[in-house]
């Protein structure tokens, strides 16, 4: 026995089947296609906005910051990384553009000076009315080759601790031989230098850029202190820390000017009369010792004297 269908329909429905799938596939594969797009074009919006937000970023406005709708929550980390990145840069650029302004100023004033001092000279028919004028020429040179020189240490001392610099320092001995030329500085105004230190305090750092600070701290123990003082480097361990102590017997700082001596170019008002400097050797300080890890402080009486504390982690 044979059971069939006749075959009368089948060539109908295939005909019927080929048409159908010819106009829906095509259909089929537009919505999908279309749906996709917009599907990536709504995920890549946000992106695209952060991209051009950065794009219209210049070095003159590093205010603006990217924004992200609070639904996009997988890119708020992203955004959050940009911004605190844009925020240091701006910072960053903020503290160069005032640091330049500082430096050109700090140099314009004893080139103004030299220049007045020439013209007035060439005006001059006496001969010996000369020489003192190059005297005076060469003190502004003289303080405009210390400004060139503390800036150059300011932008070395900037940079990280270069490992072949690092050794191990006898501190006991850098405090000692900083006092003994200090002291020799002081001499020329009766002012007595003296050195209390334990032996053999050692710390791991670049012996000549700590040096630099020992030597910033006894100049200005001796600049700002008057005929007939005193100045003390008392060296001792603490814990794991050196700890020397700077102190000197001079006019001292003033509370409100305190917290700005550190500053890059700032000199206290009530300590400037006369004591010429361009108010960068306590940042040199201050910089130098934050490299090596450590850290400094003052302390200050008007009128009674003043002490530097710098403490540095132990070898
Ligand atoms: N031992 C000190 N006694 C009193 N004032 C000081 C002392 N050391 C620093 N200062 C104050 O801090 C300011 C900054 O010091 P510094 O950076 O060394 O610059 P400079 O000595 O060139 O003025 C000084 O101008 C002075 O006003
Ligand atoms: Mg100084």
């Amino acid at each position: 026995m044979q059971i069939g269908n006749p075959l009368g329909d089948v060539p109908e429905t295939l005909h019927a089947v080929v048409i159908a799938s010819a106009v829906l596939v095509p259909v089929v594969v537009l919505l999908t296609s279309f749906g996709g797009w917009l599907i990536a074009a709504r995920a890549l919006a946000p992106i695209e906005s952060i991209n051009s937000t950065l794009r219209a970023i210049e070095a003159t406005e590093l205010s603006k910051r990217v924004e992200v709708r609070p639904t996009d929550r997988e890119l708020q980390g992203l955004v959050r990384t940009i911004n605190g990145l844009l925020g240091r840069l701006e910072r960053a650029f903020h503290d160069l553009r005032n640091f330049t302004t500082d430096a050109s100023h700090q140099l314009q004033t004893p080139l103004s000076v030299m220049k007045s001092t020439i013209e007035f000279a060439r005006r001059r028919q006496v001969e010996t009315e000369i020489p003192p004028l190059l005297d005076d020429l060469e003190e502004e040179v003289t303080d405009m080759s210390g400004v060139v020189a503390d800036l150059q240490t300011l932008s070395l001392a900037d940079a990280e601790l270069q490992p072949a610099h690092l050794a191990d320092v006898d501190f006991s001995t850098l405090c000692f031989d900083a006092a003994e030329i200090i002291s020799a500085l002081g001499e020329a105004r009766s002012i007595v230098v003296q050195a209390d230190v334990s032996p053999d305090v050692r710390v791991t750092g670049d012996p000549h850029k700590l040096k630099h600070v020992l030597l910033n701290l006894g100049d200005n123990a001796v600049k700002y202190t008057s005929s007939g003082g005193r100045v003390l480097f008392r060296l001792r361990r603490e814990g794991g820390h050196a700890v020397l102590h700077v102190t000197d017997t001079g006019m001292g700082v003033a509370a409100n000017e305190l917290p700005r001596i550190f500053d890059r170019f700032y000199r206290a008002p009530s300590a400037n009369g006369g004591v010429r400097g361009a108010g960068l050797g306590l940042a040199i300080a201050k910089r130098i010792i934050e490299v090596h890890h450590g850290s400094i402080a003052v302390s200050s009486t008007p009128g009674s004297g003043t002490t530097f504390s710098v403490r540095l982690p132990l070898t």
